[in-house]
């Protein structure tokens, strides 16, 4: 007989983490239990306190009344139903919720299950509205360089990091690339918005004079690039890309999945930046991290010119078991609902000189070549060990870990995005911590 496993502790073998040095996380398994508000309690019974919101997703902090109460009811009352040719109140609710907290165009909203979800959904209602209007020969899709997308074929193609491309053969077809806006020599610890950059929105107009506007369904890039570390748009960029793209029929997508719900300040970055795209993809604080969800919102002219031909006939031949789940649509609504009691969005907008005065403390410690915040987020970017890329940012992980402090690392880039329920006393707390650990490198 087959021994039972599931009863042999510390047996770590068969979950195959996902982006995990799976071998190093088994030697010595960081584990979490527990979270309320901001901390963590880890296995052996520590607190440690969340600088990353999770992954970037709990904003409205860990173990909220609201959410966890809309959770257990939700359970009882109506558990699933189907997400075709049937509804269930609370998806429309959660549906009018997120359009009147976005900007006026967004009017209609696709849920999806993830960020990696919204991304493709997005891309393929871009596509598809070109075509629904006799625009069919607009296939191609244009990101650009270090942008992330989540991990689907989509999402990896019109993305821009190396290693989430390489290994996965050709990936789509007919995508280009903007250059990134990372200008490190001209806008090293800027506080904000980067002075120098916005000309490299003009690269649009190239890749337009290489292939033909008529070719060109939309372009997608995160408002600020978030997974790549903390890379801010330079002013007037976004501008710039919002009146090329308008100029051209082009489609503009703002990937919204972090930047989305209070993290800069104010619901969405299209607000916060005042420009508008066409759609917007959420996903993560969406229901603050605790059921996956994702949203994509699309203005009344996308949505509309679909709604015709037949009426017993699919408009879009697109959508996910789990489009609209009540149960994530339970907590969705608790957690917009939690947002708006708190305040949190301009809770995060009145927080963030303090966090900014804060994180550019650390400019002048070992290593520390660029810093950069805004709203609640902010990275610090360490000179990588010769020959050794993302090791010195991979120990200050481990070490932040160890003295209680969680963090996130993406190459040599400590990337800092807490909930937003933070107290300038964990404001306090985290950045002695950082300081302590970035004097400890090697
Ligand atoms: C901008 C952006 N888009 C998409 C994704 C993918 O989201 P998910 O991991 O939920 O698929 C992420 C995740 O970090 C993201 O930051």
């Amino acid at each position: 007989m087959a021994l039972d496993r599931t009863t042999v502790p510390n047996d770590l073998s068969a979950f195959w983490m996902p982006f995990t040095a799976n071998r190093q996380f088994k030697k010595a398994p960081r584990m979490f239990v527990a979270a309320k508000d901001m901390h963590y309690t880890t296995a052996d019974g520590r607190q440690v306190l969340d600088g990353t919101a999770g992954l970037w997703c709990c904003n409205a902090g860990h173990a909220r009344p609201k959410i966890v109460e809309a959770i257990e009811g939700q359970a009882r009352q109506l558990d699933y139903a189907p997400a075709f040719q049937m509804g269930h109140p609370l998806a429309f609710e959660l549906a009018n919720r997120l359009r009147d907290m976005a900007p006026d165009p967004f009017q209609h909203v696709f849920f999806t299950n993830s960020g990696s979800e919204s991304v493709d959904t997005a891309l393929k209602i871009a596509l598809a509205w070109h075509r629904a209007r006799g625009e069919g020969s607009r296939t191609r899709l244009i990101g650009r360089e270090r942008g992330y997308h989540g991990v689907g074929f989509g999402g990896i193609s019109v993305g821009g990091i190396v290693n989430n491309r390489r290994y996965f053969g050709t990936l789509l077809t007919g995508v280009d690339h903007l250059p990134h806006t990372h200008l490190p020599e001209k806008n090293a610890f800027t506080r904000g918005q980067p002075e120098h950059g916005a000309h490299l929105a003009d690269e649009l107009e190239r890749i337009v004079a290489l292939h033909g506007a008529e070719t060109i369904a939309a372009v997608i890039v995160e408002p600020m690039a978030g997974s790549t570390g903390v890379l801010l748009p330079p002013k007037g960029y976004l501008e710039r890309l919002r009146e090329i793209c308008t100029r051209h029929g082009i489609l503009l997508i703002f990937d919204e999945v972090i930047t989305g719900f209070g993290r800069l300040g104010s619901s969405f970055a299209a607000e916060h930046f005042n420009v508008m795209p066409d759609i917007i993809t959420t996903a993560k604080g969406l229901t603050n991290g605790v059921i996956p969800m994702g949203a994509v919102l699309v203005t009344s002219e996308i949505h509309d010119a679909f709604m015709e031909g037949p009426e017993h006939l699919i408009e879009l031949f697109h959508g996910y078991t789990y489009s609209g789940n009540p149960m994530a649509a339970a907590a969705g609504i608790a957690t917009l609902e939690t947002y708006r009691e708190e305040g949190l969005f301009q809770r995060a907008a009145d927080m963030a000189p303090y966090w900014e005065d804060a994180l550019h403390s650390l400019k002048g410690l070992p290593h520390v070549i660029d810093i950069r915040n805004m709203g609640l987020i902010g990275a610090v970017e360490l000179e990588p060990i010769p020959g050794e890329p993302t090791k010195r940012a991979f120990s200050a992980f481990l070490k932040a870990y160890e003295k209680g402090l969680l963090i996130r690392t993406t190459g040599d880039i400590i990337a800092l995005s807490p909930p937003l329920i933070i107290e300038k006393e964990h404001v306090d707390t985290l950045f002695e911590t950082l300081a302590e650990v970035l004097k400890s490198l090697d």
